[in-house]
């Protein structure tokens, strides 16, 4: 059977438009989890969190909402909001490694907590019928701390467990630790995901034949880098399309168009895309000479002529 496969959200990259078109151009993800809600400690949702979720930016395919605190009230708040919205599913953030966050224990600085964590997933249960996932890292000083809090996790009726095979005290750096992951399989009576460097064909099949009893695996950084990923996963193909490039440049038009009308100025655009091209180089000929012709690109036209400039170097290279 064909693996599940969930994109893993990218604040700042993940939105629905980049979501949308990527769903139009390149398929293969089952479901998207949305970039976390954070409330800025009152009990308003911003109005780019409201953009990103609205139904009618939605249509076409499934997403799952996701919010990080620590705090039981503005948990169950942003149930009600999801809620509202018709969304049936919460998904938390445990797993955010950045000081900012987890100094104030969120995101992965909240896994060594499990009394708080119970605190939360007390009030929503008792106080509404969302359904909750999670989405954690090991813990953030040691990948042994999740296994204390899955005697909490396992008292409440969670859909499952994303777990990124990381501690937060490493942020992105170094390898995930397979082995800890390993020991959450047997800790915990939760359906567990695995989430952490899928950024190959082969890579996932190394993830897939060391746990065969997974059937859930999530994309993030490696679903920008090689949009054609998740497809070729589900397909078991390693073969990339003949018109690669081709689907490759639509796609980018259409975001850099959504991106631009949406963004005010030269520069804001400008970043957005050299975000994007971080990771989209990653799967050009010469990451380092691709990422360097977006940067020098200090103007709209500058940048077109990069971009067609890139895409004409990898289809002759593609092309033999
Ligand atoms: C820039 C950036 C933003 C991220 N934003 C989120 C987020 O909003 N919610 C979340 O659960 N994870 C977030 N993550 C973590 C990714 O979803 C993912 O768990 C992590 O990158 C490991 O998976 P990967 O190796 O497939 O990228 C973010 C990661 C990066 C690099």
């Amino acid at each position: 059977m064909a693996p599940t496969l969930l994109s893993s959200p990218l604040q700042g990259f993940t939105d629905f438009r980049f979501r949308n078109a990527f769903h139009q151009y390149f398929g293969g993800i089952d479901t998207f989890y949305a970039p976390y809600i954070r409330l800025q400690g009152k009990l308003v949702i911003k109005n780019s969190y409201q953009i990103d979720l609205a139904p009618e930016n939605n249509s076409t395919l499934e997403i799952i909402p996701q919010v990080m605190t620590n705090d039981p009230d503005e948990f169950l708040f942003v149930v009600k909001y999801v809620q509202s919205l018709g969304y049936k599913e919460l998904n938390w953030n445990l797993g955010c490694p950045y000081p900012m966050v987890t100094k104030s224990g969120m995101g992965s600085g909240m896994i060594c907590q499990p009394a708080k964590i119970n605190d939360v997933l007390h009030k929503a249960h008792n106080e509404s019928d969302i359904v909750v996932s999670m989405k954690m890292r090991m813990g953030y000083e040691h990948p042994e701390e999740i296994l204390d809090t899955f005697p909490i996790l396992d008292q409440y009726p969670l859909k499952n467990i994303a777990i990124h095979a990381r501690i937060g005290k490493q942020l992105y750096k170094g390898p995930v630790d397979l082995d800890a992951f390993e020991k959450c399989i047997t800790a915990t009576k939760h359906k567990l995901y695995y989430n952490g460097d899928i950024t190959s064909v082969a890579a996932f099949k190394a993830i897939q034949e060391r746990f065969p009893q997974l059937d859930h695996f999530m994309i993030g950084r490696g679903l920008i880098a090689d949009p054609f990923l998740p497809s070729m996963i589900k397909n078991n193909v390693t073969e990339y399309p003949k018109d690669r490039w081709d689907i490759f440049s639509e796609f980018h038009d259409t975001i850099y168009q959504q991106y631009d009308a949406y963004l005010s100025g030269p520069t804001p655009i400008r970043m957005k895309m050299q975000g994007f091209w971080q990771y989209f180089a990653e799967t050009t000929s010469n990451p380092q000479k691709t990422y360097k012709a977006i940067k020098k690109a200090t103007n709209p036209q500058k940048y077109r002529e990069a971009v067609s400039q890139i895409l004409r170097t990898e289809r002759n290279i593609q092309n033999g």
